[in-house]
């Protein structure tokens, strides 16, 4: 039988490259295999824990998150894409597993420490936000996911949903829960991509990202702003490559055929960067050869989104599809977990059973 991938993003803005390396790129690898069935998820109740006050925010995005899928090359008759809240199942879940998981273990996780800090949430954290974990657990296994491709901050996630699961199955002694696994890139730059202001992440509320539908402009505008090494002030001083993010965008996206394209001075990228430690390479000439390297991978994810703005009644009817054939499988799911705690009261013939008077 095929394995199930499901994967997704919150319809909080358009995306960027950070999700691009991190896991669109290779959504779309793995769905050009053949071999999967894959689901992509637009979680809109995730994105309402902490935007619960701004709704047309999310009702927005997820047209803009629909049309970066389609222009990365996410295809309708490969992948079903899916809004979260049109799954019942997805709802219902979070209340039998919340049973299983303890604040202290919600507490530890990583993702959500970092995450408050940068919301400036204290104790008036809204308890959703919290416990979207627990949520994201039914997210992954309501679908019977195998396989999660996501970045490395995704990791606590499937860490807890993977608790759950084999909590969930033992407790109630079934197997009706599948145990998923991450799948992340094997490039560390690429599984969390710095800003362009050299912050560890790139991320739209900190104002250091590139979205995939920057118009050309705008992206070399964005590029050539990038920080650098801040002590490489005049072309002979010697220069630091190590985090530095142009260089760190050049290991993500120069391949060895883009560098050839772009670059005839040096013989690959190794040797450009040898030459910025020696000194005597100017921060723009870098930045120039990122952003040919940028410009050739957006144009064509550009030019894709232009034909599908132009078809967005299509995209509801994907949407649309998608909800359906996703809930064949999640109202499943969610029948067999109903069972398996025994509260699926009137498919269960023993259970009235218990009532009627034994003669
Ligand atoms: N938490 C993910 C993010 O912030 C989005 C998401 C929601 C997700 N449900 C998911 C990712 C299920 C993978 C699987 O990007």
């Amino acid at each position: 039988m095929k394995k199930t991938i499901l994967t997704g993003d919150r319809p909080t803005g358009a995306l960027h490259l950070g999700h691009y390396v991190g896991s669109l790129r290779k959504r779309v690898e793995l769905q050009n295999t053949g071999e999967y069935n894959q689901f992509i998820l637009i979680a809109d109740l995730q994105a309402l824990t902490d935007n619960a006050e701004n709704p047309e925010k999310i009702r927005q995005n997820i047209m803009e998150v629909m049309l970066d899928y389609l222009a990365v090359g996410l295809d309708p008759e490969k992948s079903t894409f899916v809004i979260q809240s049109t799954q019942p199942a997805l709802l219902e879940l979070p209340m039998y597993y919340s049973n299983l998981v303890t604040m202290a273990r919600l507490e530890r996780n990583p993702t959500i420490k970092t995450e408050i800090q940068l919301r400036n949430f204290q104790r008036d954290i809204p308890v959703g936000f919290m416990t979207y974990p627990i949520s994201q657990a039914a997210d992954i296994t309501a679908f019977n996911a195998n396989l999660v491709p996501v970045g490395n901050d995704q990791l606590p996630m499937i860490e807890q949903t993977r608790d759950i699961v084999s909590a969930f199955n033992r407790i109630y002694k079934t197997n009706v829960l599948v145990e998923p696994k991450a799948i992340i890139p094997d490039n560390e730059s690429a599984s969390r991509l710095m800003g362009t202001d050299g912050n560890a992440k790139m991320s739209k509320s900190l104002n250091n990202y590139i979205q995939l539908k920057e118009e050309s402009e705008v992206l070399k505008k964005k590029i050539m702003g990038m920080f650098t090494d801040p002590n490489h002030l005049r072309v002979e001083d010697p220069g630091q490559v190590e985090g530095n993010p142009v260089f760190t965008y050049l290991d993500v996206f120069s391949t060895e055929e883009l560098f050839k394209k772009y670059c005839a001075d040096y013989a690959n990228l190794e040797e450009m960067k040898d030459h910025y430690r020696r000194g005597g390479l100017g921060d723009v000439k870098v930045k120039r050869l990122l952003n040919d390297v940028l410009q050739d991978i957006l144009a064509p994810i550009r030019e894709r989104r232009k034909y599908y703005e132009e078809r967005k009644p299509e995209i509801i009817d994907i949407l649309k599809d998608g909800a359906a054939k996703a809930r064949m499988i999640t109202d499943e799911v969610l029948d067999n977990v109903r069972s398996a705690i025994g509260i699926n009261y009137f498919n269960d013939k023993s259970f009235f059973e218990t009532y009627i008077d034994k003669k």
